[in-house]
């Protein structure tokens, strides 16, 4: 019998069954092969909301939950964070290694010179109504990109992929700035090729009229909120991108999914989640009481920008935004909101309620007082997740569609419906 293997005694008929362990996984569909008899299915898993299964094998990135450790294809996050910039980490994560200077440079132009939107999806924007949520609108227009980009269905070409990849990651800025000038009715501003993605961003998002310096402060802390947010492996987000990817959909629709799974007050809508709440609190002295609201509402009542389906420790990102803020207020001045959301990690750590469920700062508690800071109106926060996860996410579609073991995805369901019945007319029912 192998050391690597789970003996398992069905009780039902006293058979052993020997399961090869691999990777500290055992194979779900080794679990078919237990049954009562010819006419039983076999054995499946019941695992909701996937907590305890692996629907892939990566090398993208790496979460130690329980130590809060986050790396990139092997790179502490910390050490990305200090000395790297989102373009360099988003190759990184695509290709697994960091670029030479002629790789990095010749990433950097092919991605720039992406960065123009078809004139076309403008007018597509005039449609939305004056207060449409960016995200939406977002969502919306990727979507549509696959209707300029008919080719990008042959997504088992590789380099037909990489167009693609150059495109999405290049577009995703122009659209998210536009999304926001149509919501407060300023002229679209166009990309500029000699600025950097950050720096390129920030000028689409705030300029008026030509005179507009990128305030180096400001750049540099988007460079780093977009490294902290652009992998997190198999989130809510990411396995839509690479479920609905997995039935060899282009990458524009499979995207579009994703950011449609980001923009859950749960996921991405968060960050915006907990700058309202912070509002809504209004003052430090209220913080004891909302956190006993959070305490006795039976779940109701969440305290955002807390907990983590994998952290059961400091999310790592939460703590690189905290250091930063400093530096952001140094230039704006300090966020009235910063001091309810240091009361309120104060008071929830100490607290026996989050202590016993491991609930602690994720990336979102912090992020959002930035990008107020920066001048970034609420609806924009999750469009400001979903620009750099776009990286992510396609790493790991491209991941999904290179590995061997994957199919279009496709789970299992129990059964606990009626059995057969007859179809009564409807003069005949009750
Ligand atoms: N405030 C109060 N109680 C909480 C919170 C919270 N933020 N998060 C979890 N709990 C409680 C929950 O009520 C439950 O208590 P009990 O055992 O008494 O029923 C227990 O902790 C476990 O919660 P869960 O909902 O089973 O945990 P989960 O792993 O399914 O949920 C989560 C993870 C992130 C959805 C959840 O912690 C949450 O809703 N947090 C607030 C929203 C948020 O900040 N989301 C951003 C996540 S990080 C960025 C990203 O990945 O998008």
């Amino acid at each position: 019998m192998s050391k690597d293997s789970l003996t398992v005694t069905d009780n039902r008929t006293g058979k052993t069954y020997e399961l090869p362990i691999e990777n500290g996984t055992i194979r779900a569909l080794e679990l078919r092969k237990i049954k009562t008899g010819d006419d039983d299915f076999g054995l499946m898993t019941y695992d909701p909301a996937f907590t305890n299964t692996a629907s892939c094998k990566s090398r993208i990135t790496f979460i130690d939950g329980d130590k809060g450790i986050l790396n990139y294809r092997g790179y502490p996050i910390e050490q990305l964070a200090e000395r790297s910039n989102y373009l360099e980490t988003a190759y990184l994560i695509l290709h697994g290694e960091l670029p030479s200077r002629a790789e990095y440079d010749k990433w950097v132009f092919n991605v720039t010179h992406h960065t123009i939107v078809h004139e076309n999806v403008k007018e597509l924007m005039v449609g939305f109504r004056y207060d449409a949520h960016p995200m939406g609108m977002l969502m919306s227009t990727v979507a549509a990109l696959s209707t300029f980009y008919p080719e990008a269905r042959h997504v088992r070409d590789a380099e037909n992929r990489r167009d693609q990849i150059f495109r999405l990651i290049a577009k995703i800025p122009t659209l998210a700035a536009f999304a926001y000038r149509h919501s407060v009715g300023l002229p679209y501003a166009y990309p500029d090729n000699d600025l950097s993605y950050c720096a390129n961003f920030l000028q689409m998002m705030f300029r008026v009229g030509e005179k507009y310096r990128v305030n180096a402060v400001f750049e540099r802390a988007l460079e780093v909120l977009f490294i902290l947010h652009a992998d997190h492996e198999q989130n809510c987000s990411t396995s839509a991108m690479r479920n609905v990817g997995s039935s060899e959909v282009d990458p524009y629709s499979s995207l579009a999914a994703g950011i449609a799974a980001l923009y859950g007050p749960l996921h991405g809508g968060a960050n915006e989640q907990v700058l309202r709440m912070l509002q809504e609190i209004g003052s430090k002295d209220n913080v004891p009481g909302f956190i006993r609201e959070v305490k006795t509402s039976g779940g109701e009542v969440r305290l955002m920008g807390f907990g983590h389906r994998v952290y059961k420790n400091y999310d790592p990102r939460a703590k690189i935004i905290k250091q930063m803020a400093d530096q952001v207020f140094a230039v704006t001045g300090k966020s009235p909101l910063l001091e309810i959301a240091l009361e309120l990690e104060r008071i929830a750590l100490e607290d026996e309620y989050f202590i016993k469920r491991k609930l602690y700062p994720n990336v979102d508690f912090y992020s959002g007082l930035i990008y107020q800071a920066m001048g970034f109106p609420l609806d924009m926060f999750p469009v400001l997740f979903a620009i750099p996860r776009t990286s992510g996410w396609l790493a790991q579609w491209e991941e999904m569609l290179e590995d061997k073991d994957q199919k279009i995805a496709r789970p299992r369901q129990v059964y606990l419906g009626l059995g057969r019945r007859d179809y009564l007319p409807l003069e005949r029912r009750g």
